[in-house]
């Protein structure tokens, strides 16, 4: 995948997140190295509290779901990661391979990513995003895929970042109530 950004000019920023410290404001800043790794349960109720940051509801019903469904099936292309600082984790990505949907060959898919506010601009959503494109590229696909809304110009603000532009499919919809 192709980074608009420069690979020597990128390395040069700190890819380091910040770990709230909410015992007292006045101490120095937790400075942790950024991994991304496959979510666990226990890391379930970071998730629900960060996508509740941007949409507003908690969805404990459908993350449950979406994490017997995802976690631990990496072989069968689908991929939940966390991006963790320290023990916190601060942001995730959801994605799988789809087969042969819209007339397209295999190819992989990102359905959500999230950092939390207070860890965004360090990086964690481009390693969320590279790691995820490696999952998709060992299971035989040289492709990823994201729909998201027009409105949303953070969102494709960090796609387009990541070399990502529109593709060759237009989305269609139509109210079911008439
Ligand atoms: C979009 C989001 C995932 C980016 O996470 P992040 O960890 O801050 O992203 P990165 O630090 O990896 O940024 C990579 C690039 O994205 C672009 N970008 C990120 N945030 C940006 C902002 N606020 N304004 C403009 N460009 C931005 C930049 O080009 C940045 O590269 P640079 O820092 O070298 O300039 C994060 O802001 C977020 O979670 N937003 C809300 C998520 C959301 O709406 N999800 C919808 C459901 S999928």
């Amino acid at each position: 995948m192709r980074k608009t950004t420069p690979p020597a000019a990128a390395s040069k920023r700190s890819r380091e997140a910040v770990a709230p410290n909410p015992t007292s404001l006045a101490a120095a800043p937790v400075h942790t190295k950024l991994s991304i790794r496959p979510v666990c349960r226990g890391d379930l109720d970071a998730v629900i509290e960060m996508d509740a940051m941007v949409t507003g509801i908690h969805k404990r019903d459908y993350w449950n779901s979406l994490y017997s469904r995802y976690a631990d099936a990496v072989a069968t292309g689908h991929h939940f990661l966390v991006a963790t600082a320290g023990t916190e984790v601060i942001g995730f990505v959801i994605g799988e391979v789809r087969d042969w949907e819209f007339g397209s060959p295999p190819c992989g898919w990102v359905f959500a990513i999230d950092v939390r506010p207070d860890a965004r601009l360090l990086g964690a959503a481009t390693q969320l995003l590279q790691a995820i494109c490696q999952g998709f590229k060992r299971a035989g696909v040289n492709k990823v895929r994201t729909l998201l809304s027009h409105e949303n110009t953070l969102i494709l603000s960090f796609f387009r970042s990541q070399g990502m532009m529109i593709g060759p499919f237009i989305p269609l919809e139509m109210d079911l109530d008439h």
